[in-house]
């Protein structure tokens, strides 16, 4: 156990932040590409670039066995109207599942299987837990007004790898209707924008 940097995390539940961990910042120019509506991106990235998530990583030890977590913070807000997001990402060793833990607002996982492309949505929410097989492309949405808390739990060897995700995105989008969160396939939701009618 000695090779263990430390036993006890303490993080902030208000803001997500770990003691004694520099967190990572995604703001909404790193988000390019994620959101299915191009034009409504730009005019929000014209008027602010606002944090939207954050990750506090805790990587205790790289033993063969040992696990690593992050507690993810992501705002509420909307890019058209698409409820902020996380990148999403495959992990690098392909096999390794994940653990979610909802601590605070109101959240959904999206998962979408990396070989059948078959879509699940997964609330997140306190007192819950959602579990990510491997496989899987993983994606956290906001779909409240406060901002979600929670902490995702994965072997310490499990990577997270992006490229799969920049390149093709989820097949599922989940939008705002009335105040609602509706889970809608992306290609569906993008003929329905305005500039897509209008050719602008
Ligand atoms: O490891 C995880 O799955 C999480 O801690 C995510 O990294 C976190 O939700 C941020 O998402 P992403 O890594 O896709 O930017
Ligand atoms: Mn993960």
């Amino acid at each position: 156990m000695s090779r263990i940097t430390s036993l006890l995390t303490r993080f902030d539940p208000e803001t997500g932040k770990v003691e004694g961990v520099q967190g990572v910042s995604r703001r909404l120019a790193d988000l390019r590409g994620a959101f299915a509506d191009p034009v409504a991106f730009e005019e929000a990235l014209h008027k602010d670039n606002p944090i939207v998530y954050t990750v506090s990583s805790v990587t205790p030890g790289d033993g063969k066995g040992d696990l690593h977590y992050g507690v993810g913070v992501l705002f509420p807000g909307t890019v058209g109207q698409e409820y902020y997001l996380t990148k999403g990402h495959l992990h690098s060793w392909r096999e390794a599942a994940e653990i979610y833990v909802g601590l605070h607002g109101e959240g959904r996982m999206l998962l979408e299987d990396e070989a059948t492309k078959e879509s699940t949505v997964v609330e997140l929410l306190p007192n819950s837990t959602v579990y990510v097989p491997g496989h899987t492309m993983h994606r956290t949405i906001n779909v409240g007004p406060v901002p979600l808390l929670y902490i995702g739990i994965y072997p310490a060897d499990a990577g997270h790898d992006y490229r799969e995700i920049a390149k093709r995105n989820f097949r599922t989008v989940i939008v705002e209707k009335e105040g609602k969160p509706v889970v809608m396939d992306r290609e569906e939701y993008m003929r329905s924008l305005p500039q897509m009618k209008t050719g602008r």
